[in-house]
Formats: structure tokens, C-alpha cells, sequence
């Protein structure tokens, strides 16, 4: 198995160790190929951005725009979505690679200042990162005419202060010039106005990773391992209901229950798998006869409605009750939600509270539809992707398991209100039979025999 990036090696997040394993020797040997050489080495690669999106970075880069201004480079180690953790185990096994992976683009673009970007409570991983900084600094790697040429950087490591948003890549931009961290409307995209009103070229921290190799070995040589459309090797972030979780590198295309069963030591207590998410909470997820046969990059996946994000791999197992998942993830993007966008702001709190009705036994037979509604309305609908990853897991997850999303729901049951705001006061509730009485307005009500009737009219449906 290939290992690109978790090498196996004692000690290597030391400089002393990653020198003698040949660090810091693919930096000289790209500081004697031109600019455009590294470029198209990026793109013979086929490398696909690892923080969620999958964008060809050697075409990213291409689009940088050509002009007097200044061009940055921003690492994004922002990594909050939920189920992902890959990241830090490069900043904790491997720091000096990526650091080679940045020098090394910082080049190839004409970088002069890189900014590495840190979620801040991740006060553990930026400590390190400082260490291993002012290591490469020491040495000579970054800072003035590196190896002694005309090529001069500095790397900076700032830290966020703790929001999913900021990883977002424009608001991690608004967020660096210390303004509050809204996303911005694209076009303008940051290869041609970004940070500062500069070209800006952002990147996942595993993407980066790669860099070393595929300037050392070639684009060609990447390509051909994985997956043909998506290649190299994925940090897989496994975790739930198996008996080994943890960051595993992969090559791209490894079959799920290869993952699952070889990889983890199988499902926790010999349980059926009942749902899995692929790649970070925003995925929509697969179910377990999908599982069976599904490989882990981002073409199969997408030939099935998903994608690969992340690669955050969420087990869960038959006794999961997916409507507390559901609910759950949706608090997330809820909190989460920067407020810009009505479909975004209140749609999250929407499907929040439709969930939290349906689980306090409350939800309406019409409701599941109105989840899906509430989602599609959002999707596509909103400034960034913070609106599609709130969206997807809902409308995905009910249309796999509606199943058990309709057996949460009292059949023949409807809330409505006692005081009727059309006709007045609706009397003893005009023979419903009363489940249950939310508050002094509203009650939960059976819909049997000549009730039925009352469904057409306003005051029902008015209720809620
Ligand atoms: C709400 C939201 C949060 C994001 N969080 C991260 C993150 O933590 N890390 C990351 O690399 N990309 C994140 N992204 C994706 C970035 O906007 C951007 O696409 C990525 O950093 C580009 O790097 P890549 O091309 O190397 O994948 C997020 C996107 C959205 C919409
Ligand atoms: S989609 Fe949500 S998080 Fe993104 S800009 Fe709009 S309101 Fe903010």
C-alpha cells in the first residue's frame, strides 16, 4: 500500500529525521525547474483538492490571476466540519512535508507571504506547527534566498477563533484582514481578487502534503495510483461503530468494507451497518446495501448521489436512531449559520424544529415532505456551500430512510390549535379525540372517522 503522506516513520515530525529521509531536497530540486514546470507537473498529477470540494488544484492554480499585485497562499487547517480529523495528524506526523509542499507551491506561484490558517482551539496542533516553523527557519528553508537563490518566503501561522464558517475560503479570507468572517458572493473568485484585494490561491492542508511527492516523482507517476478520475492516497478519518477508529492512508478507490472490516476491525459488537456518511457531516450518506459495493473516491461516489468531502467516514450501526443523528448535525449548521442568507438563516432552524417536534412525538404526517422542501429550498439557494451541507444530510437522509423517519410520526395524528384564529374559539375541540395538550393553545389530536373532515377546514389548517 502506498503512503504518501503517514509515512511509519519514528520520529519523522522532527526536522533531523525528515532530513535524512530526503526532506527539504524536492524544494531544491523544484527551485531549479521554472515556475510553469511545477505548474504542469501539478497538473499531470490529476491532484484533486482533499478539503472537500475535489477542484483540480493544478487548474487552481492556473487561474491565478497575472498581475503586479501580490499573491498569497492560504493553508486551510480550519478543519471543523464534523467527522473530519485529518489534518492534524499531518501538523502532528508530518509537519515538515507539508511545510516542503508550501515552500514548494509558494514558489510555483510566486508567493512571497503563505499564511497557514488554524481552527484556534487546536492550541495543540499550532504549538507544534510554531515548533516546527521555526525549525525550517533555523535551517535556512524558509526566510530569504532559499539554498541560495533569489526565492524568498515567509510562512504564517495564524489562528482562527473557533467557527465552521471560517473555513469557508472567503470568510477565512475576511476573517485573515481581521474583519468579521462572512462569506463573499463569487465572482470575484479568489485566484484573481482575494485577500487583500490580492490573487489569492487557498488549499486544504492534505493537498498541500502532496506536493513534495508529485515534484519528486512526477505528475504521471501520482496519477497512476487509486483511482484513475480522483488519484493518489486519502487520510481516511474513520469513525463510529467500529472496533478500530482512527486516520488511515488509503489509496483512492479502496472498497468501503475494505475500509470498514480490514481496516477497522469490522463493526463494533458484530452489528449491521445501518447508515454511513463518507465524508464529513455534509455528505449525503449511503445506505448499507450501497456500502457493499461502494469504492472510496469521489467518482463512485458521486455515481450515487454522495461525494467524497473530506473523507470523515461516519459508521453507524442498526441500533442508531438516525433521527437524533439528523437533528444533531442539523444544531450544527444551525449554530453555525453566519446569518447573510434568509434560506440559510432560517431555513437551519426550520428543519431544527420540524426534527425536534417529530422527536418529541409531536411531528405531523406532512412533515417529512416539508423537511425535503425546506432543503431544496436552501440548496443552491445561499452565498456559500455552509447552506448545500445543512441541506444534503436532511434531504438525503429522509429520502434513504423514510422508513424510519414515518414510523417516529403518530399516525392519524395532527396538532392543532385550540383557539381557532380564523373562526374563534374552536369549542371542547369539536370532538377530536385529545392525545396530548402541548400548551393553552395547541393540542395534539387523533384523526379518526368524522374528524377527517375537519382537515379542510382553515382553522386545521391553520394550526402550527
Ligand atoms: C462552510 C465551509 C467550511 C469549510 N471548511 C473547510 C476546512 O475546514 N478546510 C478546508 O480545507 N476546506 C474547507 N472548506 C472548503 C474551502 O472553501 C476550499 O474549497 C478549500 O479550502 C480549497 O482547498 P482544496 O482545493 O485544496 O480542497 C469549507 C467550505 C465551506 C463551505
Ligand atoms: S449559506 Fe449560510 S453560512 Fe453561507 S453565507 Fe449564507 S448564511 Fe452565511
Amino acid at each position: 500500500m502506498v503512503k504518501l503522506i503517514l509515512k511509519d516513520i519514528p520520529d519523522f515530525h522532527k526536522i533531523d529525521v525528515y532530513e535524512k529521509n530526503g526532506g527539504y531536497q524536492t524544494l531544491k530540486k523544484a527551485l531549479g525547474m521554472s515556475q510553469q514546470e511545477i505548474i504542469d507537473e501539478v497538473k499531470k498529477s490529476n491532484l484533486k483538492g482533499r478539503g472537500g470540494a475535489c477542484f483540480p488544484t493544478g487548474m487552481k492554480w492556473s487561474f491565478l490571476a497575472k498581475n503586479d499585485k501580490p499573491k498569497y497562499l492560504i493553508c486551510n487547517g480550519d478543519e471543523s466540519e464534523p467527522g473530519s480529523f485529518k489534518d492534524r495528524e499531518i501538523f502532528e506526523k508530518n509537519p515538515h512535508q507539508f511545510l516542503e509542499g508550501v515552500l514548494i507551491s509558494a514558489y510555483a506561484l510566486g508567493v512571497k507571504d503563505a499564511y497557514v490558517y488554524i481552527r484556534g482551539e487546536y492550541w495543540r496542533w499550532i504549538n507544534m506547527m510554531e515548533v516546527a516553523l521555526a525549525d525550517a527557519y533555523k535551517k535556512g528553508y524558509v526566510g530569504k534566498n532559499i539554498f541560495g537563490t533569489d526565492f524568498s518566503v515567509n510562512i504564517h501561522i495564524h489562528s482562527g477563533a473557533g467557527a465552521y464558517i471560517c473555513g469557508e475560503e472567503s470568510s477565512m479570507m475576511n476573517s485573515l484582514e481581521g474583519k468579521r468572517a462572512y462569506p463573499r458572493v463569487k465572482p470575484p473568485f479568489p485566484a484573481v481578487i482575494g485577500v487583500w484585494g490580492c490573487p489569492t490561491i487557498i488549499n486544504n492542508i492534505e493537498t498541500l502534503t502532496n506536493i513534495p511527492e508529485i515534484v519528486k516523482n512526477g505528475g504521471e507517476w501520482f496519477s497512476k495510483i487509486g483511482a484513475a478520475a480522483h488519484p493518489g492516497t486519502l487520510l481516511f478519518g474513520v469513525s463510529g461503530h467500529v472496533n478500530k477508529p482512527g486516520v488511515y492512508e488509503l489509496e483512492t478507490g479502496t472498497p468501503l468494507m475494505t475500509i470498514i472490516n480490514d481496516v477497522c476491525g469490522g463493526v463494533k459488537n458484530g452489528k449491521q451497518i445501518k447508515m454511513v456518511i463518507p465524508g464529513g457531516s455534509s455528505m449525503p450518506p449511503l445506505t448499507r446495501e450501497e456500502c457493499l459495493t461502494m469504492k472510496m473516491d469521489n467518482e463512485s461516489l458521486k455515481a450515487i448521489g454522495s461525494a467524497i468531502g473530506t473523507a470523515g467516514v461516519m459508521i453507524m450501526d442498526e441500533d442508531t436512531d438516525l433521527l437524533k443523528v439528523l437533528k444533531r448535525i442539523t444544531k450544527f449548521y444551525y449554530h453555525e449559520s453566519c446569518g447573510q442568507c434568509t434560506p440559510c438563516r432560517e431555513g437551519c432552524g426550520w428543519m431544527l424544529r420540524v426534527l425536534d417536534r417529530i422527536d418529541r412525538g409531536e411531528g405531523r404526517q406532512e412533515d417529512l415532505d416539508l423537511l425535503i422542501s425546506v432543503a431544496e429550498n436552501i440548496e443552491g439557494n445561499t452565498i456559500c456551500a455552509l447552506g448545500d451541507a445543512a441541506a444534503w444530510p436532511v434531504k438525503w437522509t429522509i429520502r434513504k430512510f423514510r422508513d424510519e423517519f414515518a414510523a417516529k410520526i403518530p399516525k392519524h395524528a395532527v396538532t392543532i390549535p385550540i383557539l381557532n384564529k380564523v373562526h374563534g374559539v374552536r369549542k371542547e375541540t369539536d370532538g377530536f379525540n385529545i392525545l396530548k395538550q402541548n400548551n393553552e393553545n395547541e393540542v395534539v389530536v387523533s384523526l379518526m372517522g368524522k374528524v377527517q373532515e375537519d382537515l379542510n377546514d382553515e382553522s386545521v389548517r391553520y394550526s402550527g
